[in-house]
């Protein structure tokens, strides 16, 4: 095996700190691969929580006394750690939100009124997930401004040269997903960077799943914003990341007003906190910060470049097995520098059938439209099921999945 990858060896021993993955499901051993969905925690970040929760649980920013010094010098040293794990300047540009979502709304309420006037354009791709579509939809309706969609060539990849014609003067933001949730293909940024920067637009990207699988580095990426789920890469619900550059965001007005994100306040106006606590109102996910803090641990302990190289190993594995099943229909995948992603029907069988029969042999999978309609319905794919992995996954894991598939397929097609 590559020495650059992950061992058998220490896959498993990754896979014994993952206490869900013990668990059984209807008798069978639990095979978790719905991981674009959410993933799975380690012990270590479990027990960070609850010792947060045991030992230092006190709002943050508020209080002199001890506990709230602890709660306020963690919850800010977790900025620090993803400010460092993305290669962000200075905690200042992280800002913590809700998810990726939140995110992206923050950027296209927020940057979109003070920036963007009647008939200026937004660049996006067919490929959002919903979350770096609607935002802008509400904006189109808003402010009226005009939405241009990148489409796929027949490569089935972005349409670079589409690209080129889009992305004119009045382009004023490029938005992208960096790995769809879909097809699992890796955008390549930087086209699409060079592009905007000629026209001088912004571009933003949504980095829900690419964050948790492949090194991302924002310096090298150079890009305005840059959105992602703790969620998605081993840490708790209830907090994202939104990284933007400073200058951009010490222009910004906030987003959610209150608490925390202000400096003085008087009956005839406020003046804000700085940077990031502009644009964290209220009470924040103090407890949750602790917990991403440790999921990036989790991640750096391994290394970010091992965990895609290992991933590419399964995607390669999945992809030519699932491609050579003549009963299997597979989506828009590409074998390549790709995540393990994978959309997928089997023949004559509803996806929702399908996903509660692999249940059975306890596999998880999920089964929908992955909050990419528009992207669905560009590719003529209805409902499919959708595999998705992660660095506990395993390549007897996917031939488990192999045989359920082909039992279900011979269920409904005797
Ligand atoms: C590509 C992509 N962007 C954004 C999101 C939204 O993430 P969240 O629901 O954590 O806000 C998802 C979630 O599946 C996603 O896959």
């Amino acid at each position: 095996m590559d020495e650059k990858s992950l061992t058998d060896e220490e896959i498993k021993k990754i896979r014994e700190d993952f206490p869900i993955l013990k668990r059984k499901i209807n008798g069978e051993d639990l095979i978790y691969l719905d991981n674009a969905a959410t993933t799975q925690k380690p012990k270590s970040v479990i027990e960070r929580m609850e010792n947060f929760l045991k030992n230092s649980n006190a709002n943050i920013h508020r209080a002199i006394h001890t506990l709230g010094y602890e709660a306020t010098t963690m919850y800010e040293n977790a900025h620090k750690k993803v400010a460092n794990f993305i290669g962000a300047k200075s905690m200042k540009e992280i800002v913590f939100v809700r998810n990726a979502t939140e995110g992206l709304n923050l950027v296209a309420h927020s940057w979109s009124s003070r920036f963007l006037k009647p008939s200026d354009e937004v660049v996006l791709t067919i490929m959002e997930h919903h979350s770096n579509l609607v935002p802008w939809l509400i904006m189109r309706d808003k402010i009226g401004i005009n939405l241009k969609f990148i489409k796929l060539n027949k490569d089935g990849v972005l349409d670079l040269k589409e690209a080129e014609s889009l992305i004119t003067k009045k382009t004023k933001l490029v938005g992208v997903i960096h790995a769809s949730n879909v097809l699992g293909l890796i955008n390549d940024i930087k086209p699409l960077r060079e592009m905007a920067r000629n026209v001088g637009a912004k571009i933003l990207v949504d980095g829900a799943q690419s964050l948790p699988h492949i090194p991302v580095n924002v310096k090298e990426l150079d890009v305005d914003f840059f959105a992602a789920s703790s969620h998605k890469m081993l840490g708790p619900t209830g907090i994202g990341v939104l990284y933007g550059k400073r200058e951009l965001l010490e222009e910004m007005p906030p987003f959610l007003t209150g608490g925390d994100m202000i400096s003085t306040v008087t009956l005839q106006g406020a003046t804000w906190n700085e940077l990031p606590f502009k644009f964290e109102a209220g009470t924040p996910a103090f407890v949750e910060a602790t917990g991403f803090d440790e999921a990036i641990n989790y991640l750096e302990s391994i290394g970010m470049e091992r965990i895609f190289n290992y991933e590419k190993e399964l995607e390669r594995y999945v992809y030519e097995n699932l491609n050579s099943m003549d009963f299997i229909e597979l989506y828009g995948h590409k074998a390549g520098d790709n995540l393990a992603v994978f959309s997928f029907n089997i023949k004559g069988v509803h996806p929702h059938d399908a996903a509660n029969l692999l249940d059975k042999f306890g596999i998880a999978v999920r089964s929908g439209n992955h909050c990419a309609q528009p992207l669905m319905n560009y590719l003529n794919m209805d409902n499919t099921l959708r595999a998705s992995f992660y660095l506990y996954n395993t390549k007897e894991e996917a031939q488990k999945l192999f045989v359920a598939l082909e039992k279900i397929y011979k269920l409904f097609n005797r």
